[in-house]
């Protein structure tokens, strides 16, 4: 039996919620449906164990994390048994919350607690820190209070940690595992629009004009409208030009936040290419997701490989996981299997450099 994976999670918003569901819906090893791998390394979804959470919400600190996911707009769809008490302590506000979004997450009014102790104390090995787009000093924060307590760090959020080199030198000289930014989906709009581009520039069809715009309803659609909209459209747009080479006006974001739709996200995929005889297709399309899953079934396998990680002492920034498992890693790899295979030889310890 492989030893159990030490999780803090920072953030017990709809990412958080949908992970936590996940190592408890995986736990019957029979049901590895829905996963990108059931085994990693030997390590199954369920040898996560979650062992310290941070949150601000007023409804959430001083909970019990498995009570704590329930005020999120992601329903619960597992059924816990035999869980811990973890209860959710108070972290460092900084820019979590803006005044456009205090409705939704108003602040508990308590004194953040001492979190680099809370870490050691706990005896977390990886941080994954799952706050909202744009909190930009509050994840910085976190990543320092990762490294003064000896944890590997996970940052899904935008906020360039992993892809900023001060951050990867100060990890690399701590001997800690950095890996990031901002979260793949299993499978969504950005994916989707890659691959039907690829495919039509593989039939010599000339790509005229694109876009992937997408409504969502959950807290992080409303965070980004106001605050991240600008860094998302661009780490979302590059992510598609970049990995095709294409030099066709192509814009990819969040355009709106509808509350109805809870943890739902809408996108729209609009493609204009030339054929033979400069012929035209268009090609118009919604894709209907639902974010919280979406990111959880990468985060499972990212925790995991991190664990690999740090059972190989590797340390800095860990790139065939970030490239594997993010939007805007250090060094992309352009074709998802090269990403895969990158992925399969760091696990079997092919190619490290330290
Ligand atoms: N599919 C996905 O879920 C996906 C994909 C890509 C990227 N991401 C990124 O993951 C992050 C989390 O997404 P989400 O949908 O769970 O967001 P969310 O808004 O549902 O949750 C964020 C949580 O962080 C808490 N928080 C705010 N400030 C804090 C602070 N200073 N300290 C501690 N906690 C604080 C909030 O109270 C909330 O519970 C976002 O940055 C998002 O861009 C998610």
């Amino acid at each position: 039996m492989p030893e159990k994976i030490r999780l803090a999670i920072v953030g017990i918003g709809n990412a958080a919620s949908a992970l936590i569901q996940g190592i408890e819906y995986y736990k019957d090893r029979l049901n590895d449906r829905g996963l990108l791998r059931p085994n990693l390394a030997g390590y199954r979804v369920s040898d996560i164990e979650i062992v310290a959470a941070v949150d601000i919400s007023e409804k959430k600190v001083g909970k019990n994390v498995y009570e704590a996911i329930y005020e999120n707009e992601l329903d619960i769809l597992v059924d816990f048994q035999n869980t811990m008490n973890v209860p959710v302590v108070m972290g460092n506000i900084l820019d979590g919350v803006i005044v456009e979004t205090e409705k939704n997450i108003k602040p508990a009014h308590f004194l953040p607690e001492d979190i680099a102790e809370y870490f050691k104390s706990t005896k977390t090995e990886i941080v994954l820190c799952l706050l909202p787009s744009g909190a930009d000093n509050a994840v910085k924060f976190y990543a320092n209070e990762a490294i003064k307590a000896k944890c590997a760090f996970i940052n899904a959020t935008p906020t360039k940690i992993a892809t900023d080199e001060e951050f990867a030198k100060k990890f690399f000289n701590s001997e800690l595992p950095l890996i990031g930014d901002d979260l793949q989906d299993q499978f969504g709009a950005t994916i989707l629009h890659k691959m039907i581009i690829q495919q039509m520039l593989d039939r010599g069809i000339d790509i005229k004009e694109s876009y992937a715009l997408d409504v969502g309803g959950g807290a992080e659609s409303l965070n980004t409208i106001y605050r991240a909209r600008e860094i998302k459209r661009e780490i979302k747009s590059m992510s598609v030009t970049s990995a095709l080479n294409i030099d066709a006006p192509i814009v990819a974001g969040t355009s709106d936040w509808v509350e109805f739709l809870n943890n739902k996200r809408n996108s729209m995929l609009w493609i204009v290419g030339k054929g033979f005889l400069g012929s035209e297709i268009i090609m118009d399309i919604k894709i209907q997701t639902e974010d919280g899953p979406n990111g959880g079934s990468v985060l499972v396998d990212v925790i995991r490989a991190t664990k690999v990680a740090i059972n190989q002492s590797a340390k800095g920034s860990i790139d065939e996981i970030s490239a594997y498992g993010f939007k805007n890693p250090p060094i992309s790899v352009k074709n998802p299997s090269v990403a895969n295979n990158n992925l399969a030889n760091f696990i079997l310890g092919i190619n490290r450099r330290n």
